[in-house]
């Protein structure tokens, strides 16, 4: 592409972020859609300053990851009700006004890679883990009417969020058998350093239709694995990391995303 003086830009904060898909799937898109912008990835300290370096230079959208999601929220200017529901903010856009609001299309990707597969209403789901990605998970699955049951490692969290979202809890070990539908894996097991470990025995993924990580590599995690082995249907975390973008480019550009595109260009990515 030609850039040019009139050219758009759009980016993802966050740290670390040198290994981030976003800017794949968004530049394919700004192609595909022949729009004149580009997408860089900010390996981003501070995110206030962030913030208002966005405001200064006229960035026109853009995508907040750990560890800023929280602290964006300060320096909006408007937030929308579900990202404050969820606590986190993971998309900005610079409005005409020069005002910059705050989203989250965590929960939207999540849901919409569940419901590619399974009903959410009247469902029962048990959420593993109880962290900032566990919130947005939490949040979709009681705005979609299904019962929820956290369990986590450090119990004390899954109390706080049960009480919050209104769900029961446990610790990782008792979770639930009866009558389940859906298992979402939120914790960072899977993930880096605990690659090809899984939070839970195998045995348990087979208590459930549908099993979901939020994890993704070049392969399914070990507990998808593990699922596919109990007959269970799988989601992989691409998924979730697809449609949060899908979700953001369309808030951004008011356009219908090329999702096939942004698929094709994050699975170069990953599976090279
Ligand atoms: P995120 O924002 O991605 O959800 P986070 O807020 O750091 O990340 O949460 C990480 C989650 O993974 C937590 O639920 C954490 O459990 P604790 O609350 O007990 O720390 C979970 N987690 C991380 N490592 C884990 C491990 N080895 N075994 C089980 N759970 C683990």
């Amino acid at each position: 592409m030609k850039i040019k003086a009139a050219t758009g830009l759009y980016g993802i904060i966050g740290r670390p972020v040198r290994h981030s898909l976003s800017p794949a799937m968004h530049n394919a898109a700004f192609q595909a859609m022949d729009m004149d912008a580009v997408y860089l990835a900010f390996d981003v300290d501070v995110a206030e300053k962030a913030i208002d370096a966005a405001r200064t230079l006229g960035i026109k959208g853009l995508s907040v990851t750990v560890p800023h999601k929280q602290a964006v929220m300060a320096c909006l200017d408007e937030i929308d009700k579900t990202a404050r529901a969820i606590g986190a903010v993971n998309t900005v856009k610079n409005l005409e006004d020069g005002r910059l609001s705050g989203i989250n299309t965590d929960w939207k990707g999540a849901m919409k890679a569940l419901k590619a597969v399974t009903d959410i209403a009247g469902r029962k789901a048990v959420v593993l883990g109880a962290g900032g990605s566990a919130r947005a998970v939490i949040f979709g699955l009681k705005q979609g009417g299904a019962i929820v049951h956290v369990a986590n490692r450090t119990i004390e969290k899954a109390e706080r969020l049960a009480a919050e979202f209104k769900c029961t809890f446990s610790n990782l070990k008792d979770i639930p058998e009866a009558g389940a539908d859906i298992l979402i894996n939120t914790t960072s097991v899977g993930m880096g350093k605990m690659a090809g470990l899984s939070p839970v025995e195998p045995h348990v993924t087979g208590w459930f239709k549908v099993v979901m990580d939020i994890v993704y590599g070049r392969t399914p995690t070990r507990l998808l694995q593990d699922a596919q082995k109990q007959g269970c249907t799988i989601i992989e975390g691409y998924n979730m990391l697809l449609y949060q973008a899908v979700a953001q480019f369309e808030y951004w550009t008011g356009m219908n995303a090329p999702t096939k595109i942004m698929k094709q260009a994050l699975f170069q990515e990953i599976r090279g």
